[in-house]
This record gives structure tokens, C-alpha cells and sequence, in this order.
């Protein structure tokens, strides 16, 4: 059997789910580093998401995303925030689960909805959408994007989980 890495936790999940803020907060506690992969890719193609979007579509930015997910193959002790739809492209899921411990942060489309309206971050995807056509958005999204989330090795509610919680799911696993 195939021994799980665990010196690196990748979060995932949609847009809004609270990757970033939680990746934050699991890195100092364990004494991580924590990566942000969108902010990788902004300083490793010198420009800013949406830039990207504009100048070279979805399946540039995807081409990209996967190159920058591909550097951190050899970081050690990190969390890593994933991009929203990183995980459901090319062979990034198997390469996230190759390489350390994958976590999805599971959230309703209501609350993702709630959270992206409020937020201040630009994202190509649901830029000018609101109300029910965010919502109607995320919940097609989900559709496409659950399978590839639902392979990660921990599902997490996560509009129940606590900090603490995350930690003793981590704990369970031979993470501390
Ligand atoms: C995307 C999510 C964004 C960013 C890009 C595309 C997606 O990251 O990678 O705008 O396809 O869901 P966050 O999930 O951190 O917002």
C-alpha cells in the first residue's frame, strides 16, 4: 500500500469556502507555512488573477495554475490554499493526494453565495453576479466540481468546524 504523505495539507473548495482564512490560522498553529496558490501564481507570472483571465481565458489561467501547484511538489511542512476550481482540472487532484493530505472544506451554495457577495476579492468566475444567480451558478458549479472535491482524503463541514476541530481531524491522522 501507498504511504500518505503528510507534510503538506491541501485545502480545497469553492470559492468563499474560507480556504485561505483557515489555511492561515492551521499553519501557525501546526508552525507551517502557509501558501496561498493564487498569490504563488500572481508572483510567479508577476501579474494578478483577473489580469490573467483577461489576457489569456480559463484554459490559460488553468494551464498556469497547474504549473504552480506543480513548484510546490517539494515543500515541506505547508498548508496550501487551492484555487477553487484547481482541483478539478487535469491530474491536479491525484497529484494533491500523491503529495500530501487533501482536505475539502464543504459549505452550502447559500452561504458561499452570502460570503462572495460580501467579499472584496476579485474573482473572474462570479464577477457581477448576485442573488439568485449567484446561487443557481454555484450550485451548477458543485455539480461538476463535488467529484473531484469528494476525493480528497478529509470532507469537513465546514460551517461547523472550529479551528480546533480542524486540528484534532489532523491529530487523527498523524498530523500535529
Ligand atoms: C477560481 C477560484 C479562485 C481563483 C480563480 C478561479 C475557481 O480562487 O483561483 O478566480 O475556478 O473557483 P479562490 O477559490 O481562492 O477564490
Amino acid at each position: 500500500m501507498v504511504e500518505m504523505s503528510r507534510n503538506k495539507v491541501f485545502l480545497l473548495g469553492f470559492m468563499g469556502c474560507g480556504k485561505s482564512t483557515l489555511g492561515r490560522h492551521l499553519a501557525k498553529a501546526l508552525g507551517w507555512e502557509f501558501i496561498d496558490l493564487d498569490d504563488y501564481f500572481e508572483q510567479k507570472f508577476k501579474t494578478t488573477v483577473p489580469l490573467f483571465f483577461k489576457e489569456f481565458g480559463e484554459t490559460g489561467f488553468r494551464d498556469g495554475e497547474r504549473a504552480a501547484l506543480q513548484d510546490l511538489k517539494s515543500v515541506d511542512e505547508a498548508v496550501i490554499a487551492t484555487g477553487g476550481g484547481a482541483p478539478c482540472y487535469f491530474d491536479n487532484m491525484d497529484f494533491m493526494n500523491e503529495h500530501g493530505v487533501t482536505l475539502y472544506m464543504k459549505v452550502s451554495p447559500e452561504i458561499l453565495a452570502q460570503r462572495l457577495t460580501n467579499s472584496k476579492n476579485v474573482r473572474p468566475l462570479v464577477q457581477g453576479k448576485t442573488g439568485a444567480e449567484l446561487i443557481t451558478y454555484i450550485k451548477e458549479k458543485l455539480k461538476s466540481r463535488e467529484p473531484f472535491y469528494n476525493r480528497a482524503n478529509i470532507i469537513a463541514d465546514a460551517e461547523v468546524l472550529d479551528l480546533s476541530g480542524y486540528l484534532r481531524v489532523l491529530e487523527g491522522i498523524g498530523i500535529t
